[in-house]
């Protein structure tokens, strides 16, 4: 029922500089994978098949990591090296990729308002931060996990995790009532508080589903933390007006946006590696 998944990758990978200079952060690898086509993944197992990006300037890594390079196909045509490519290979041929950029980075509520002309205005679609990688070993992806509880509920869900107090002012914090088991229905949403003033400490991580009239929302949202349009913002009106749900997902996420979250997932993945060969 989702079949598209917007891919918000804009912004500037500052805490990785130098690298992010003239890389895009989301091509940053885990082992031989850049962490958006671990995002792209989790999209397609999930049952979306338009993948639209939401790039700047110095992303063009992205586009072309999502098309085929003749050269090469034809340089390890026939050669062990092919195994390499048989996941890219399948995304390549059933998803189609599509692009816009943002401009200026003006927040994740902005870009989220640039996607509109790639995801449209009559469907419900997921979103997906690639540099918030999660793994479920044990079952569904995250995204998958958050289709079926949109085929239940028909409004906007968000992700959400707990995490220490200290740092909640790290996250967009949501307070609300349970209504099933790790299923919250949203009262208050606050991007970034001060630790002291978090109404919880469920936090949002890079996963949502939206219903389309948040673009709406969004475009009549005021700029909030640090002068950014925040999702965070326009997702609490939309909450206050019908119903967003708070998810606390199965499995684990890792912070690929900041370094040690980066090490841990390249050290998770590399253990897991290791094992399936013995
Ligand atoms: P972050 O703030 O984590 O990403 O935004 P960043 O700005 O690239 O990283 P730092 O803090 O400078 O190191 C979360 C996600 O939202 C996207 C980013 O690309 C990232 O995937 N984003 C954020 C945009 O696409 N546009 C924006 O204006 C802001």
């Amino acid at each position: 029922m989702i079949k598209r998944c917007l891919f918000p990758a804009a912004g500037y990978g500052t805490r990785f500089l130098p690298v992010t200079k003239a890389m895009p952060k989301e091509m940053l690898p885990i082992l031989t994978k850049p962490l958006i086509q671990y995002g792209v993944e989790e999209a397609y197992e999930a049952g979306c098949i338009i993948m639209a990006t939401i790039t700047g300037r110095g992303k063009r890594a992205i586009t072309d990591h999502f098309d085929i390079s003749y050269e090469l196909e034809h340089q390890i045509k026939g050669s062990d090296k092919e195994e390499l490519l048989v996941e890219i290979r399948t995304l390549i041929k059933n998803c189609t990729f599509t692009y816009t950029r943002q401009n200026e980075m003006k927040g994740l509520g902005d870009a989220i308002l640039k996607g509109r002309v790639l995801v449209g205005d009559s469907a419900p679609f997921a979103v997906i931060l690639a540099d918030d990688l999660c793994v479920n070993p044990d079952g569904d992806g995250v995204m998958t996990q958050m289709v079926k509880l949109y085929e239940k509920y028909r409004c906007s869900i968000v992700a959400i995790m707990e995490v220490p107090h200290d740092q909640v002012n790290k996250y967009g914090i949501i307070a609300g009532r349970e209504v099933e088991n790790g299923l919250y229905i949203i009262d208050d949403m606050v991007e970034k508080p001060d630790i002291d003033k978090a109404p919880s400490n469920l936090a949002i991580i890079g996963r949502y589903i939206l219903t389309p009239d948040i673009f709406k929302i969004i475009e009549n949202t005021p700029a909030g933390k640090n002068g950014e349009l925040q999702i965070t913002d326009a997702l609490l009106t939309q909450a206050k007006k019908g119903m967003v749900l708070g998810y606390k997902f199965q499995g684990k996420r890792f912070d690929c946006g900041s370094l040690d979250g980066f090490v841990e997932a390249t050290n998770y993945f590399y253990k897991n590696l290791q094992e399936s060969k013995k």
